[in-house]
């Protein structure tokens, strides 16, 4: 089966193709980070046009790449929500489009649920699993049981892990988006530099915070006046440090107390290179696995939403066309 994945909920313009829910055949993506930088964020209207513009390079490129013609897709997956509902239209648009034109079954799939199982194009593994989605927009926890099958544990009660990245970087005039600079900065720092505070959250929940840790950084520095310039890297290791803490201590909990034993993460700070080796180090520490996609699969892309649509699809779900882009959808 060869399903065409669309996806345009934020930033980033994708298009992949996916082979009977496991060869990519085809995943490109179209960045805006360039558009967005001078802003320090994301700028709506700024998005939905550029990918007015992108949309149908990319997907005529990642239909060139996989070597296939849009008659011979079996099917297309479309994210519908959440995101920026100018953006998620200009993806859902050209999907009902193709699908009409070709007579080609299309899908809406949720964005989330796509990062939940992005883990899949690169290796098979067994539920449960714990799954930390952090990105720009989100952080949340869920208890992963089967496709389709998720239980919310919690989330970020303020900003999103990879937001807080972001306004960081931005405060320290290191450029949008944040995380990959702020990542690499970090690794000539000493992360015990400075005692940045960890937010305390209700016991019993597995719940995230990070505007207290954005705060701290920011009274930090405006304390420092021009000397934190002298210790970026410290700034940056110790910020870091505080994000990651905030991030395994509840991921981790949640494994221990509903005894789960695989971690999965996703979302575009899973790239995180000291997150990666923090939960590496404390799963095993725990008997545990934890598993990351590569850092393409763990930001916004076509191939996951091309998976999780095969997974609908397959299963006989057809959507018509008066489905229209959500930018609350849950999951
Ligand atoms: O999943 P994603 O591509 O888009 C959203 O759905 O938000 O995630 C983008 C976010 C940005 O906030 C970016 O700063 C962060 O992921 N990010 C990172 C890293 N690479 C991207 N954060 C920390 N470390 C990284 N290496
Ligand atoms: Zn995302």
């Amino acid at each position: 089966m060869l399903v065409l994945g669309v996806e345009t909920s934020c930033d980033d313009t994708a298009a992949a193709v996916l082979l009977d829910g496991r060869t990519t055949l085809a995943n490109l993506v179209s960045s805006q980070d360039a558009i967005h930088g001078p802003y320090g964020g994301v700028v709506p209207e700024l998005a939905s046009r550029q990918h007015v513009r992108h949309i149908l390079p990319i997907v005529e490129g990642a239909l060139q790449k996989a070597g296939i013609g849009l008659r011979e897709l079996d099917g297309i997956a479309v994210t519908r929500g959440p995101g920026l509902v100018g953006s998620l239209l200009v993806g859902l648009s050209v999907a009902k489009g193709i699908s009409f034109r070709w007579d080609i079954p299309y899908v809406g799939v949720n964005h989330l649920e796509a990062h939940l199982l992005a883990i899949f194009l690169e290796r098979e593994i067994s539920f449960p699993y714990i799954a930390l989605l952090a990105s720009g927009g989100h952080t949340l926890l869920y208890r992963v049981r089967d496709f389709g099958d998720y239980l919310y544990l919690g989330g970020t009660q303020d900003d999103a892990a990879g937001e807080a990245y972001d306004k960081v970087a931005k405060m320290m005039g290191l450029g949008y988006p944040g995380g990959k600079v702020i990542d690499q900065l970090a690794k000539s720092g000493n992360a015990k530099a400075i005692a940045f505070p960890r937010a305390r959250l209700k016991r019993g929940t597995y719940d995230f915070s990070f505007s207290g840790l954005k705060t701290a950084v920011l009274h930090y520095l405006k304390a420092q006046g021009d000397r934190w310039e002298a210790q970026k890297a410290d700034v940056a290791a110790s910020f870091q440090e505080a994000v990651v803490d905030m991030l395994v201590t509840p991921t981790l909990r949640a494994a221990r107390e509903l005894e789960v034993e695989r971690v999965v993460l996703a979302g575009g700070v899973a790239a995180n290179s000291r997150l990666r080796e923090r939960m590496r180090e404390e799963t095993e520490r725990g008997g545990r696995e934890v598993y990351f996609p590569s850092p393409l699969l763990c930001t916004d892309n076509g191939a996951m939403i091309a998976l999780c649509g095969y997974h609908r699809l397959r299963h006989g779900h057809r959507d018509d066309f008066c489905l229209n882009a959500d930018a609350d959808l849950t999951l």
